[in-house]
């Protein structure tokens, strides 16, 4: 069964994932929506609304206000490649985007550096692999290892600290 945006949980241990996407990431993003409310999850929809040419730091932005705000836990930001994607949302404080083509990263990135943001690139990867990617990043949790925290500590540390 095909779900939509009217199919929100009515759970109350969902996350809130906003997606958002620039024409180059359109054609994967239905497909992003209904693997996140399958799971039983909010989806917070941040456009784009159709294929029409537009900006992807647009995107990013959208995604990264809405962690920074605490409007989503988590989110999943689609461009052509996921590489402009990714370096835009990587510019916000607060925002660790990884771009995930394979399912350990996907997993792992959450794991061990609290990855908040899952880039993809509609261009590259076909939609038989948004479940598995979308899924893994999903159901992953921060480990809190003491050794994952350090090094997420100075990833922060980076943060604040190396402007110019
Ligand atoms: C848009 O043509 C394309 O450049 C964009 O979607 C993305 O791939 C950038 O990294």
């Amino acid at each position: 069964m095909r779900l939509s945006l009217n199919d929100q949980p009515k759970n109350i241990s969902y996350l809130k994932i906003a997606v958002a996407c620039d024409h180059g990431g359109f054609p994967l993003k239905a497909e992003v929506i209904e693997v996140i409310l399958k799971a039983g999850h909010k989806v917070i929809d941040l456009g784009t609304h159709s294929p029409a040419p537009v900006d992807y730091p647009d995107f990013a932005k959208a995604v990264g206000e809405a962690i920074q705000q605490g409007r989503a836990e988590r989110a999943v930001l689609l461009c052509g490649s996921g590489v402009g994607a990714s370096v835009a949302a990587n510019k916000m404080p607060n925002v660790r985007a990884g771009l995930c083509h394979d399912t350990y990263s996907a997993r792992q990135g959450v794991e061990h550096d609290d990855m908040n943001v899952l880039t993809l690139g509609a261009r590259i990867i076909g939609p038989a692999l948004v479940p598995e990617l979308v899924q893994a990043f999903l159901e992953a949790v921060f480990s809190q290892e003491e050794r994952h925290v350090r090094r997420l500590e100075k990833v922060k540390w980076l943060e604040k600290n190396h402007r110019y």
